[in-house]
């Protein structure tokens, strides 16, 4: 029997009451039919109020790299937790975080922490505009760097106003936004290398950095064409700006070494958030010494009262010795488990004529529903997907697998954990495959 989610709508509609919107961030609400109450989690798996168990690929937007409640991280909580929760100052704990990720990212040569990845793109480009003196950030179509007003220029623009191909369109999703931040931007397109040479040089000395997800994972899970990286990176180094890698959401999913190993190149600033807190709020700027020298100095504000938490330090330390324990197994260990779980998907689709493909390396992936009519293949960019992809049809079979208890990220992106095993991937392709029958025995296109 499908599952029902009669106690999660009861607390909804209570928390309308109380809960501006009745969720804490915005995105929540894209849950259907209601969003879920949580009880409790296991490794793979997931509980909510009204007792249905999922196999999870949400992963707390991605974050729980590890699963869910790791009994070791549980104890390395509490251990500090009985210590203090909060000092405001220094501990031996932030220093043996700090060196981990030395060792794992060479560029990584200082860093400093935060709570939120929002909070460490902010700095970041702070930085970047600083180091070089210039006031413009490139950034590409699609890429999501967080909700403040600077993460967010040109991540979702609207077909009808995302201007022509050659000149994307600085906009903002969110009213309320200082006007003036829209212009200190540049867009380009994703993956088209000579489009990005023409867009730096229409605007040569006045960029400070590139800014990118070195996988596309917020939109499409698209990865770098071959040479994009060494071509940002030579860009960057001919005109003396930083490039920005954001790993939110790469950062030691693709190994030790991050995306930036996984892929072979070297930023100048790397954003770490998610994984590298496992589940707590914890991010990193980590950045060469150079591209550093302006917050060392003090020339560069960064603050934050909850900045290295001993609780968020703890939890981080022990997050970061699973990956170091895992040395060269890990990625390919989660990637296999992808892979498996990518072609099931894809089989399953072709046994019931639904147009799904899944894209993205296997550590990560997500799953396109092709518009009646779109031309099939790996799908390059944010136009490209906006184009291509059926939204409401993805939903109606996301909803049929929520009620199977798969549970994937809304917008249609899957993530493996290192707790996921064989048996897991083997019960989410049956628990799919009554999902996939009931989708094409019930959807019918609303236009
Ligand atoms: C690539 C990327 N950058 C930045 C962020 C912002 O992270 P946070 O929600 O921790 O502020 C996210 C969040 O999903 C992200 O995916």
């Amino acid at each position: 029997m499908p599952y029902t989610f009669t106690k999660s709508q009861a607390l909804f509609e209570r928390a309308q009451r109380s809960i501006a919107g009745g969720v804490n961030s915005g995105i929540r609400k894209l849950e259907t039919p209601v969003p879920l109450y949580f009880t409790h989690g296991r490794g793979a798996r997931l509980w909510d109020v009204d007792g249905n168990e999922y196999i999870d690929f949400k992963l707390g937007q991605g974050a729980l790299l590890y699963g869910h409640a790791p009994a070791g991280m549980a104890e390395a909580i509490a251990a500090q937790a009985a210590r203090g929760t909060h000092w405001a100052g220094q501990c031996e704990l932030e220093l043996e975080v700090a060196e981990r990720i030395q060792q794992m990212i060479p560029s990584a040569e200082l860093v400093r922490f935060n709570n939120s990845a929002t909070e460490v793109v902010t700095a970041a480009f702070r930085l970047a505009r600083a180091h070089t003196g210039r006031p413009l950030i490139l950034r590409f179509e699609g890429h999501y760097h967080g909700w403040a007003d600077e993460g967010l220029v040109g991540f979702a623009n609207p077909a009808d106003k995302w201007g022509d191909d050659e000149h994307p369109a600085q906009l903002h999703p969110s009213q309320g936004v200082i006007p003036e931040v829209l212009g200190k931007f540049v867009v380009a397109r994703w993956n088209d290398i000579a489009h990005l040479r023409r867009r730096v040089d229409e605007h040569r000395g006045q960029i400070a950095a590139i800014v990118f997800e070195p996988a596309l994972c917020n939109t499409c899970c698209i990865e770098p064409v071959a040479g994009l990286m060494a071509a940002i990176r030579e860009l960057c180094d001919r005109d003396g700006m930083l490039m920005i890698s954001d790993e939110t959401i790469t950062g030691f999913r693709f190994g030790a070494g991050c995306a930036q190993g996984y892929y072979g190149y070297r930023p100048d600033l790397t954003i770490l958030g998610k994984a590298v807190g496992g589940g707590l709020p914890f991010a990193a700027l980590a950045g060469t010494k150079a591209a550093m020298a302006k917050i060392l100095s003090g020339e560069v504000v960064h603050a934050g009262t909850l900045n290295g938490n001993p609780l968020c330090l703890a939890a981080s330390q022990w997050c970061l010795d699973q990956v170091l324990a895992l040395g060269g197994t890990h990625p390919q260990g989660i990637q296999a488990l992808g892979k498996k779980l990518m072609a099931g998907l894809a089989a399953l689709a072709a046994q019931h004529g639904v147009p799904l493909h899944p894209q993205g390396p296997g550590l990560i992936f997500h799953t396109v529903m092709l518009k009646p009519g779109a031309a099939p293949g790996p799908v390059n960019d944010y136009r490209d997907y906006v184009r291509r992809h059926d939204a409401p049809r993805w939903a109606h079979l996301r909803r049929c697998l929520l009620e199977e208890g798969v549970s994937a990220i809304e917008r249609g992106l899957w993530s493996i954990s290192l707790v996921h095993t064989e048996k897991d991937i083997d019960e989410a392709l049956q628990r799919a495959a009554a999902a996939f029958a009931r989708h094409a025995a019930t959807w019918k296109p609303t236009a």
